[in-house]
């Protein structure tokens, strides 16, 4: 081949390149938990020492602590990826240093985040358990503030933004000198009959780290169940259907600019979560049944549904709602509810009525999502099969993944124990130990996956495998 051919293939390519359709989108907006916060939660300040802030998380790609809750890339950054979209720049450092570099979207994915709104954890005695406040209806109050700014080119707004933001930065001193001063006692105790307080700790991937000394004894290993549950708690009526407050948070007011938002949300996906997952831990880990947890379903899904509608009226046309994952697959599950019960568990190891409560979940989404899509034609709502993505690591051993440790099953960095979670010895803590090679595991730190397995999700919903509509 000579030079004159190999510059002309390679103008070729180079035609065809610029020459093919416009990626399909070219913003994201993205709200959820640790599963796809990008940095908010390590910048909020909430904790002054995150094991999240250090290796090994990050280690595998970023090389580098991002705030990431894994060794590098999660769902969010392939998806991104596929579209040509840069990571996205996590809120919170924004609105710090007051430059709001919206391009391509933002993510409002705050680490330990709930669906439900903390006032419903605080009503029912365990807000405590909470280590941070800012739920979905408090991220999409970030994106409407936001948005203000996005797609409407009239004067005072962007100053409006500006107050709103200094107040918040000087809400949040008040707040970090109030716990400053005095760190054991600004949060209640978990209930009138306990009087274990939250102890200061350094883990906020999963709050629920701060319940376990409490409730679970480390020995042992068969991790029983108590009826421990607050009272309030237990007898607190689940109302069926929408929670009124998430209906009052999802009124818009335009103040002109519709249109140009119109324009400006064609070719922008939405990810509302995954969420809720967080809601379930909480409750879980303070002693609830499954069966006290179902109940708790259609309030979470209500919150899930209600936030999906309020992005569509705000001018979202592209709306990507994932489900829960099998939270019985799950090391930190499998660690703490542990059983010597063979029939407990599945083929593949995992806790069968955990997996069905993810499935219950889900059912329950996919129904309300059906609704919504009848209510809202112009949108397309595309439900995310998490469940069905993230099942396929576990199911018969997939060793063409690369995943082998205990089918899948352990995570990669951990203090010992049958599926290397420890609570004494958490990843990140002393005591723990990181696997050699995360590419052959599934799970990472006991309760978020590798890299690699989120690419495998990614990849499983970007193929149109399990997106519906496809994405
Ligand atoms: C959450 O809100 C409650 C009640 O307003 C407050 O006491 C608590 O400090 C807040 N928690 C965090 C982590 O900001
Ligand atoms: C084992 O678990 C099954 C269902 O998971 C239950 O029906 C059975 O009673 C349990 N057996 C024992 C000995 O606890
Ligand atoms: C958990 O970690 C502690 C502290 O490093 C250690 O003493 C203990 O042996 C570990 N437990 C298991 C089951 O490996
Ligand atoms: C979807 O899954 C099937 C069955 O696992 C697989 O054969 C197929 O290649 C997948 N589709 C794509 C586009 O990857």
């Amino acid at each position: 081949m000579n030079m004159v051919t190999l510059f002309f293939l390679f103008f070729c390519v180079l035609t065809t390149l610029s020459a093919s359709v416009p990626s399909r989108y070219d913003k994201i907006f993205s709200f959820g938990d640790s599963i796809a916060d990008t940095g908010n939660f390590l910048h909020s300040g909430a904790l002054a020492n995150p094991v999240i802030g250090k290796l090994p998380y990050g280690e595998t790609f970023f090389h580098r602590p991002t705030g990431r809750c894994s060794d590098g890339r999660l769902i969010i950054d392939f998806v991104a990826e596929e579209y040509g979209i840069p990571y996205l720049p996590p809120y919170l450092p924004m609105v710090k240093s007051l430059k709001f570099k919206a391009k391509h979207g933002v993510n409002f994915a705050v680490a330990g985040a709930t669906a439900l709104d903390a006032k419903f954890f605080y009503d029912q005695g365990i807000g405590g358990v909470l280590w941070t406040n800012d739920s979905l209806n408090i991220q999409l109050g970030w994106f409407k503030t936001l948005k203000s700014s996005m797609c409407t080119t009239k004067q005072g707004k962007k100053s409006k933004l500006i107050q709103w933001e200094r107040r918040r930065k000087d809400e949040e001193k008040g707040r970090a000198t109030s716990l400053a001063d005095q760190p054991t006692t600004s949060v209640r105790p978990i209930s009138g009959s306990h009087s274990e307080r939250r102890r200061p700790s350094d883990d906020h991937c999963n709050p629920l780290f701060s319940l376990y000394p409490v409730r679970f004894k480390p020995s042992g290993g068969g991790g029983t169940f108590s009826a421990a549950i607050p009272a309030g708690f237990r007898s607190s009526p689940m109302v069926e259907g929408i929670p009124s407050q998430a209906m009052a948070g999802g009124r818009l007011e335009f103040a002109g600019g519709r249109g140009d938002c119109d324009a400006y949300f064609k070719r922008t996906l939405f990810m509302m979560g995954e969420i809720g997952g967080n809601d379930y831990n909480y409750a879980f880990f303070l002693g609830k049944s499954i069966m006290d947890l179902e109940r708790m379903v259609p309030l979470v899904v209500g919150t899930i549904i209600s936030a999906t509608s309020m992005v569509i009226q705000e001018g979202a046309r592209e709306v990507v709602v994932p489900g829960n994952f099998p939270i019985g697959c799950s090391a930190i599950y499998l660690t703490l509810v542990g059983t010597q019960n063979k029939t407990a568990y599945d083929g593949n190891g995992c806790l069968k009525a955990y997996n069905e409560f993810s499935r219950y979940h889900n059912t329950r989404l996919k129904l309300a999502l059906e609704k919504l899509r009848k209510k809202y034609p112009q949108a397309r709502i595309i439900y995310a099969d998490y469940y069905g993505a993230s099942n396929t690591l576990f199911r018969n051993i997939p060793h063409h993944l690369g995943v082998e440790n205990n089918g899948g099953l352990s995570a990669c960095c951990g203090g010992g124990g049958p599926y290397n979670f420890n609570f004494t010895a958490r990843c990140g803590h002393i005591g723990s130990k990181v696997c050699k090679d995360p590419s052959t595991y599934a799970n990472w730190d006991g309760i978020h996956l590798t890299e690699k397995a989120y690419r495998h999700i990614a990849t499983g919903l970007l193929n149109g495998n399990f997106t519906s509509p496809h994405i």
